[in-house]
């Protein structure tokens, strides 16, 4: 994979081509791997994810005017909007709605921002469950903060790029990986609360790596079935508000609340709520579990959630499955699940340092030989959340 170093230098090249001059930031947004806490975002509940060292760069410089200019190196493709105009959706160039949705929610909040020149350009590996969406939502709302100078808190950043995915985009994701591409750490999982947004980064385990692997499964039912869980769950909750008057979410039901009225619920409703009250309940225990060191527990919790997201939420898929079973079989392999909304895209496992090796190869040729397709397994690091990068625009002389 090309370092950083390399990828900036050929960003502003192409930024040079394209637009005649250099840039004047570079911005870098990474994308995510939720370690535990899935579908528990939407619900107020925990996650705790992983900013990766896979990202969306941005570079750009400000004009004149009120236009838009964009290119992606990815699809090698131009597309732009005006800032004076109503802004649309481009059915075309659907790479290009993220910025356009960023500039709509900005204006919306009454933030003045003018013309700029950009190049886009990531290794996010697309529609895989990495959040590549949210890297390039991130980067672009950083990359109009910094060229207008206007204050913002990430966490407000995090927020207003959620409004842009879920009432432009339109897709209704909760708040994990808008979050923790913004407030991501170096060498930690990123501990939230979705309802608080408090926040706090745990140090990862030390000795071991974070393992994607994608299925290489396009994720095709996921925005249907996705918004149908979403339902499932405020179901449950307007059910069983009957007999716990105060809860607000599936957030506030223990799993001891549980026990005494999940009877009440649907079979199919209950399935889903007690995947999401256990799994707000697992959140807690591998946060205590990184804490005390302990990645055998943390990985036991990880097999768990995965089970409970096959059996009882039912966003997994063969592929997925193969996967987990074919990782698990790895010794030195702590623990294995799906990751993301599900329906194909990556599973995270959690790999001992000296078991990297014996998972490399093994592991994508069993899946392949039990599939019949080619997946994808990428070493992870946790890295920092979207920055501006030290950059020197070159002086005119
Ligand atoms: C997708 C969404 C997130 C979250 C996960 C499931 O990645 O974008 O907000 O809901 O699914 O945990």
């Amino acid at each position: 994979m090309p370092q950083l170093e390399s990828r900036i230098a050929e960003l502003v090249e192409k930024f040079t081509e394209v637009y005649g001059s250099s840039p004047e930031l570079i911005v870098r947004a990474p994308g995510r791997v939720n370690l535990i806490g899935e579908h528990t975002d939407y619900n107020d509940g925990y996650v705790l994810p992983v900013a990766i060292d896979r990202d969306v760069l941005v570079a750009a410089s400000r004009t004149s005017d009120m236009h838009v200019s964009l290119y992606s190196v990815n699809f090698d493709r131009v597309a732009g909007f005006d800032l004076d105009r109503p802004i649309r959706r481009d059915s075309v160039n659907k790479w290009s709605n993220y910025p356009r949705g960023v500039a709509v929610m900005l204006q919306k909040r009454r933030k003045r921002i003018l013309g700029v020149n950009m190049v886009v350009e990531g290794n996010v590996p697309l529609g895989s469950g990495l959040s590549s969406s949210a890297a390039f939502e991130v980067a672009s709302a950083l990359m109009f903060k910094a060229l207008n100078g206007f204050e913002m808190e990430d966490t407000e950043i995090a927020l207003l790029c959620q409004a842009a995915e879920n009432e432009f985009v339109g897709v209704n994701c909760g708040i994990m990986d808008q979050f923790v591409s913004c407030l991501g750490k170096k060498d930690h999982a990123l501990f939230v609360d979705c309802r608080t947004l408090d926040h706090e980064s745990v140090p990862m385990a030390s000795g071991v790596k974070v393992i994607v692997a994608d299925t290489m499964k396009k994720r095709g039912l996921v925005d249907s079935e996705y918004n149908l869980r979403r339902s499932q769950c405020e179901e449950a909750v307007s059910i069983l508000r009957t007999y716990l008057p105060n809860i607000k979410a599936l957030r506030d039901v223990t799993v001891s609340d549980f026990k005494s009225h999940g009877h009440r619920l649907p079979p199919t409703v209950r399935r889903r709520a007690e995947h999401v009250v256990r799994e707000n309940e697992r959140v807690l225990e591998s946060v205590e579990a990184l804490r005390a060191g302990s990645v055998v527990i943390f990985g036991r919790l990880m097999d768990q959630s995965h089970e409970s997201l096959r059996d009882s939420y039912e966003v997994s898929c063969r592929e997925l499955d193969v996967m987990v079973d074919a990782a698990r079989r790895v010794p030195g392999v702590f623990g294995s699940r799906m990751t993301g909304a599900g329906f194909g895209g990556c599973t995270v496992s959690i790999v001992a340092d000296d078991s990297v090796k014996d998972f490399l190869e093994p592991v994508p040729e069993e899946y392949k030989s039990r599939t019949g397709i080619e997946p994808a397994v990428y070493v992870c690091t946790p890295e920092n959340g979207a920055e501006i990068l030290p950059y020197t625009e070159p002086s005119v002389s």
